[in-house]
């Protein structure tokens, strides 16, 4: 991936916040190892997999519905099963005791051996591409390659991988059917891979009456790239943030997200670049740990409601 940006990154972040990242230097045959090793995740029995239920810091098993993305639209929650896996922090250092930090869970290793060094390795190469992704985004912006990619901001992000599995549901929007309902990603970035069942849908403009939804196609070995709401935030609207959602097509699929949010306590306020006389902020600033909690409130279910 070159280091610099050429007005193409640019247009593209304008036009739809969506675009696809190719020769990232995440080797194919590895990609394929990570889903398959997500396969055999979810595959295994409902009772080992309640096992690893999510805990109270975001990490581990979610059921189908323990998301629901968009409540007007959506019935029940999204029919997905997934699995997060965050940096691993050990117990004994004082950073474990912060939300969205702390020791993982992992699956048995008598059950699935290989599967944590595949996840950890995974999430620190995606890391990487995300961090060169995050350059390009800082050219866009006419700000230093480094702005986003500097110890204040990606030092110690809350950087999630999350492995996705869709039932085979046929969505149905009439009746509020989802694979996942609509939504924009919380944080800065998001780096999706997906298989090659289609499903992926963008709203280009939110506002619009009616909304028009675009499949994107899916492209195995590369990302799909989206922008996130707390870039939205910083680039004063003028990277948007695009609504997109999941809809199936009878088929089953699998999808592993990596979802890149700053450093806990990272102010996320208009950029230097981004603002005017004429065009002042439009968004207060927000710390990033204070939005990221409201945001997964607002959008998962309560653990006490698995009691
Ligand atoms: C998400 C998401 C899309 C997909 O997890 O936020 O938008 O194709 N996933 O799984
Ligand atoms: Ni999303």
């Amino acid at each position: 991936m070159a280091n610099s940006s050429n007005g193409n990154d640019q247009q593209a972040c304008l036009d739809s916040g969506f675009f696809y990242v190719i020769n990232h230097g995440i080797d194919k045959k590895f990609m394929d190892e990570v889903f398959s090793q997500s396969k055999k995740f979810f595959s295994l029995p409902m009772e080992e997999k309640m096992k690893l239920l999510r805990n109270e810091k975001n990490r581990g098993y979610t059921p189908v519905f323990d998301e629901h993305l968009d409540p007007v639209n959506q019935i029940h929650g999204d029919y997905k099963e997934g699995y997060y896996i965050g940096i691993e922090v050990s117990e004994d250092d004082p950073d474990s005791q912060k939300p969205f930090c702390g020791p993982n869970m992992w699956p048995c290793v008598d059950i699935l051996p290989t599967w944590r060094e595949t996840m950890e390795k995974y999430h620190q190469e995606a890391l990487k591409v995300a961090r060169k992704v995050s350059q390009l985004i800082a050219l866009a912006l006419e700000l230093n390659f480094d702005y986003f990619d500097h110890p204040e901001m990606l030092g110690k992000p809350i950087a999630t991988l999350r492995l996705l599995h869709y039932e085979d549901r046929t969505s149905e929007p009439d009746k509020g059917i989802f694979g996942a309902g609509a939504h924009s990603d919380f944080g800065l970035i998001t780096l999706l891979a997906t298989d090659d069942i289609v499903g992926l849908q963008i709203c280009k403009n939110r506002d619009a009456e009616p909304q028009v939804w675009e499949y994107v196609p899916p492209l195995k070995g590369a990302f799909v790239v989206n922008l996130g709401d707390m870039l939205e935030r910083w680039s004063n609207d003028i990277f948007r943030s695009t609504l997109h959602r999941v809809l199936s097509n009878g088929q089953e699929r699998y999808s592993i997200a990596f979802f890149v949010e700053p450093n806990h306590d990272c102010i996320v306020k208009c950029l230097p670049t981004c603002q005017s006389e004429n065009n002042p902020p439009k968004f207060p600033p927000i710390k990033c740990l204070d939005y990221m909690l409201q945001r997964y409130k607002d959008t998962h279910a309560d653990l006490n409601s698995y009691k």
